[in-house]
């Protein structure tokens, strides 16, 4: 039976982990990459540093590599329309492709991950130039995402064998790492991919939330946190539950077309100034009613912050035993309602919000009753 917990929860399998050091570059497949890279830079702040394409030698495909403090995105396009990434994008629509492991031994990671069961996408590929060398090995994960283990072994080229430069800085907002990433699975199927995770990596339930937790009048979700035990990757895992109404959960997959991911949440250490900006860039975000400050104090307790100012600019606020955290999220940033952004400061808090669910997804659910998808 699943139970609501909010205390670090240790499963019994026991599996040695595959030692992952950190998210090392997450890749969308997209539309139109060119056009793609401007809003992340101009709305985001993110340097456009690297280029790969037909002018690179790259016949087929364009992509470009996204940079802002430890955080690495590469948008990639397809220039054909027969081509497997093209036919990814017409069904998905824009969206998270792989999620890429920084790691030591990239043919070990992925052989581990073999043996235990993994599918393989692309065995081990040695990738060279001036710069150095980089291994990288891709195993399949939910819908058709899929995690690459890469090994850059002190490569200093610009980014990868293959890549040039590109000089379009942004005008930083403060983004600063990959907090957690999460992934939306087909009702039934969560369990399924928890022990994906528990048994091919070895990774543990961190946390886990059940209807009780993230419900509203209308609809539920469930969830499960899985995390390494350095606490450098958080993966929750989200499957749509029975309410009264279609779950988010289950309008995400209805456009997204299979299981996928639905946010990258990403840590700030100054998350007011990181939303002023945002909103001076013109980024749309979440916004929950006024009302949901109306006893944040006595819920909340004593903060650094000015409620005032939090209020006015729609940031969450929760508070866990090791101590708070304050959140904002985008609204999706394509137009079929699937991937977003999560902005996140933490204060001593490793929760997730949980005191935050009920608004956010009532905050969602009104979004989703708008596009006539709340029935
Ligand atoms: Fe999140």
């Amino acid at each position: 039976m699943i139970k609501s917990s909010e205390s670090p929860v240790t499963t019994p399998v026991d599996v040695e982990e595959i030692p992952i050091q950190d998210f090392q570059v997450i890749e969308f497949y997209v539309g139109n990459a060119k056009q793609a890279a401007y809003f992340y830079n101009k709305l985001f702040g993110f340097d456009i540093l690297a280029y790969r394409g037909p002018e690179t030698g790259f016949r087929e495909t364009c992509s470009y590599v996204l940079r802002q403090n430890q955080i690495q995105f590469v948008l990639t396009s397809a220039l054909s329309p027969d081509h497997p990434i093209e036919k990814q994008v017409q069904r998905h629509g824009d969206g998270v492709k792989d999620i890429g492991f920084l790691v030591q031994d990239a043919v070990k990671c992925y052989e581990t991950a073999i043996q235990r069961g993994a599918t393989s996408i692309q065995p081990p590929r040695t990738l060279e130039d001036e710069g150095g060398k980089i291994q990288k090995a891709t195993v399949a994960t939910y819908g058709e995402t899929t995690h690459t283990f890469v090994q850059r072994e002190g490569y200093h080229g610009v980014f990868e064998p293959g890549y040039i430069a590109h000089h379009l800085p942004g005008n930083s907002i403060g983004l600063q790492r990959v907090d957690h990433i999460v992934g939306n699975v087909e009702k039934g199927c969560m369990d399924d991919w928890v022990r994906f995770y528990e048994t091919i990596f070895g990774f543990y339930v961190l946390r886990h939330y059940d209807e009780k937790d993230i419900s509203t009048q209308y609809s539920a979700l469930v969830s499960k946190v899985m995390a390494n035990r350095s606490g450098t990757i958080k993966m929750p895992l989200n499957e749509p539950a029975q309410g009264l109404k279609k779950s988010q959960i289950q309008e995400y997959l209805d456009f997204y077309k299979s299981a996928g991911v639905q946010h990258i949440a990403i840590s700030t250490q100054d998350i007011i100034a990181t939303v002023k900006a945002l909103r001076k860039n013109g980024v749309e975000l979440m916004s929950v009613p006024k009302t949901y400050y109306t006893d944040i104090a006595e819920r909340i307790g004593s903060i650094a912050e000015p409620l005032a100012e939090l209020s006015e600019l729609g940031i969450l606020i929760d508070r866990d035993e090791g101590g708070y955290l304050l959140q904002i999220f985008t609204q999706p940033l394509q137009d079929r309602p699937t991937f977003f952004f999560e902005i996140i400061q933490r204060q001593g808090a490793e929760g997730f919000g949980k005191g935050n669910f009920k608004a956010l997804f009532e905050a969602i659910e009104r979004d989703q009753a708008r596009r006539g998808n709340l029935s």
